[in-house]
């Protein structure tokens, strides 16, 4: 199944073309690595598809919902570990994963048993009380991307 579906997507910043009738497709459970030159137009492509950035013209699909049409409602699927990891650096490696799970709408309790599930699975439940400003850079990054699979 196609999860991510971009349709000659394209971004122009006045005489600058970012990104040019871009297409492929993304399906489950594929990972997908974007290289490019500096300036080839990664970061502009992520920021279209988190609806940070509008695209000029094309489309994406994500789970088969349109980033220009139902920019709102595909947020819920989606999150972004970013390179500047978006982690609080005063609340605790557990109460990032809490505080991420209720901006998506999870109860108390299912908040609570996501945040348990990532511990264990990025094996930071030792960690799990340590401010988040105290683990190691590949600690921060480790709940950072689980952060952002919640
Ligand atoms: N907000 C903006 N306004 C004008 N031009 C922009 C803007 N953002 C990006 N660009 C231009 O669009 C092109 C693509 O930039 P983008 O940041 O997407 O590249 P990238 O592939 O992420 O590069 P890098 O590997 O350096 O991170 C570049 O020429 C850049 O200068
Ligand atoms: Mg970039």
């Amino acid at each position: 199944m196609e999860i991510i579906q971009l349709q000659n997507l394209t971004k122009v910043y006045k005489n600058r073309v970012a990104v040019d009738h871009l297409s492929f497709s993304i399906n489950e459970g594929e990972v997908l690595g974007l290289l490019g030159f500096n300036g080839a137009g990664k970061t502009t492509t992520i920021k279209m598809l988190t609806g940070l950035a509008k695209p000029t013209s094309g489309d994406a699909l994500i789970f088969g919902k349109s980033i220009t049409k139902h920019t709102n409602e595909i947020k819920q699927y989606l999150n972004v570990a970013p390179q500047e990891t978006a982690i609080a650096g005063n609340l605790t490696v557990y109460e990032n994963l809490v505080f991420i799970a209720n901006i998506y709408g999870f109860t108390k309790e299912e908040a609570h048993n996501k945040a348990v599930e990532m511990l264990e699975k990025f094996r930071l439940t030792e960690r799990k009380d340590d401010k988040a400003k105290k683990l190691s850079g590949g600690l921060k990054r480790r709940l950072s991307i689980a952060m952002a699979l919640i």
